[in-house]
């Protein structure tokens, strides 16, 4: 059974080295604040964990910086889920080598889910020799301690494997977002589907504790977050391991008791585990939003049987049909893989109709990636890249079509949005997102971000909604 601690080594509490750390460099850097470039590759675990990198940093005296140039510590926090994405990293760790020619004195330490895979950190270790630190996945309760013995001694630190049951708590938290922010309820991954690489690098399924959870939700409602969106690789397991056992729409609907004006969000959920409990939850909570996240990868049964997915075509049909008569407003998005090992195009057009017949709001829409390690990377593979290429395309274009359909259909409602920035393309425009997460435009001030305003939907354009403030 897991077990929650607070994070304590060698007698010497991680705060205390964090304490040691500001006076090193209090010293080293003759009483100007340290800097730290920080860049998250990946999905909202990986920012999550860099918040609680950041909180750490911040708590041993740094600030933080957009520039590597000037930092005296960069972290790269990695991702391995596709191979696009640690081609990336591979590229944009060769280049700070120029930098460490320049700024001797910078630490360069690499963390994430690349980083606990054998191969990389072999050559990490062998070919990027100014890389001084690196930790895994399920170490970032150590790194106050890696990094005052790096700084001060200087030596190269490898720590990796994630076979550790407990539950780290008491870590800082720096978040990016004042008024949206992430919850990681639980950690790692049992599902084990073929094709993926994160059960490897994230190890076994853990939960925090319930109350844990629920008192760092209160803690930022109170602050005045707006939209909490809770984590965990399949949120619907929530609770595994822990006595007695929770379940996820108890945690839910505890979150939703708790007074304010917020909305509150939860991924990802698998098809395998999503219960007509959890929608009764989401229909019948007052800060729920009606937006479901609930990844299909496929729409044809044998490559879902192939993938290990463990429910089928018609489950997920079902469950959706539920969903959608509880909740008409439901707005429902999905993670889809084109091209897995053995697929065809029959199978392929599986998918499309699946797609026609859910309407999804958005998609979020992969060409399968071999990943060392993986059951599907033996699998044979024989459809040709240009083949996947142009099954994707014709994916994207009858998703397009659907979007801008659903976004249509909005058009003459009133939605109430939160605030979240200035648009990029027109001066005076603000951009914000309704309950179901479709991003709206509307012409209003500055002052409004951050707080909800009910907005009359005027246009549809694509997947993007534009419309008018309504003044009380
Ligand atoms: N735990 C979540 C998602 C984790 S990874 C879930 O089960 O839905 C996010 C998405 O990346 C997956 O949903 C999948 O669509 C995609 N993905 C994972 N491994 C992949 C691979 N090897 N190739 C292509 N896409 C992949
Ligand atoms: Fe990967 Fe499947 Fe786990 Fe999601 S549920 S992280 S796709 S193994
Ligand atoms: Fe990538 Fe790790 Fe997330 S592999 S998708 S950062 S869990």
């Amino acid at each position: 059974m897991s077990q929650s601690k607070r994070i304590e080594k060698e007698g010497i509490t991680q705060s205390e080295y964090l304490n040691l750390i500001a006076e090193l460099m209090t010293i080293r850097k003759r009483g100007e604040v340290p800097l730290a470039y920080i860049r998250t590759y990946g999905c909202q675990q990986n920012v999550a964990d860099s918040e609680r990198i950041k909180g750490m940093l911040f708590e041993a005296g740094f600030s933080f910086t957009d520039t590597p140039d000037d930092a005296d510590f960069i972290l790269f926090n990695t991702c391995a889920v596709r191979e696009h994405a640690e081609d990336r990293v591979f590229g944009n760790v060769g280049a700070l080598k120029n930098i460490k020619r320049k700024h001797p004195s910078v630490l360069i330490a690499l963390c994430g889910c690349m980083m606990e895979q054998e191969h990389v950190a072999k050559r990490i270790h062998d070919s990027f020799p100014f890389v001084g630190l690196v930790f895994g996945t399920n170490c970032l309760h150590e790194f106050p301690r890696l990094l005052y013995n790096n700084l001060l001694y200087g030596k190269r630190t490898f720590l990796r494997g994630n076979t550790d049951e407990n539950v780290y708590e008491g870590i800082p938290i720096k978040r990016d977002g004042l008024f949206k922010g992430f919850l990681p309820i639980m950690y790692g991954c049992d599902n084990f589907c073929s094709y993926c690489i994160v059960p490897y690098v994230r190890g076994r399924e853990k939960s925090r504790k319930p109350e844990v959870v629920v008192s760092e939700a209160r803690e930022m409602i109170e602050s005045g977050y707006k939209d909490i969106c809770l984590l965990g690789q399949n949120v619907n397991s929530y609770g595994k391991g822990l006595e007695p056992r929770p379940n996820f729409s108890s945690l839910l609907k505890e979150i939703d008791s708790i007074d304010g004006d917020y909305w509150l969000r939860f991924m990802t959920s698998h098809p395998k585990d999503c219960t007509k409990e959890l929608i009764d939850t989401i229909a019948q909570s007052k800060h729920i939003s009606h937006h479901l996240h609930l990844p299909f990868q496929s729409g044809s049964n044998r490559i879902l049987n192939l993938m290990n997915r463990r429910y089928t075509r018609e489950k997920y049909l079902d469950i959706i049909k539920y969903a959608k008569e509880r909740i008409p407003d439901l707005s429902l998005t999905s993670d889809i893989i084109v091209g897995f090992p053995g697929e065809t195009y029959e199978d392929f057009q599986e998918t499309l109709s699946l797609i026609k017949e859910v309407e999804f709001t958005s998609l979020f829409t992969f060409i399968y990636s071999r990943r060392k390690g993986t059951p599907a990377a033996e699998m044979p593979d024989v459809v040709s890249d240009e083949e996947k290429s142009k099954w994707f395309q014709e994916l994207l274009k009858v998703q397009e079509e659907i979007a801008a359909k659903r976004c249509a259909q909005m058009v003459g409602s009133v939605q109430k949005v939160l605030v979240e920035e200035k648009s990029s393309n027109k001066e005076g425009v603000l951009c914000g997102r309704t309950s179901g997460n479709i991003i709206v435009e509307f012409e209003g001030d500055d002052s409004l971000i951050g707080s909800f305003e009910n907005i009359k939907i005027t246009k549809a354009r694509n997947w993007i909604l534009n419309g008018e403030q309504i003044k009380e």
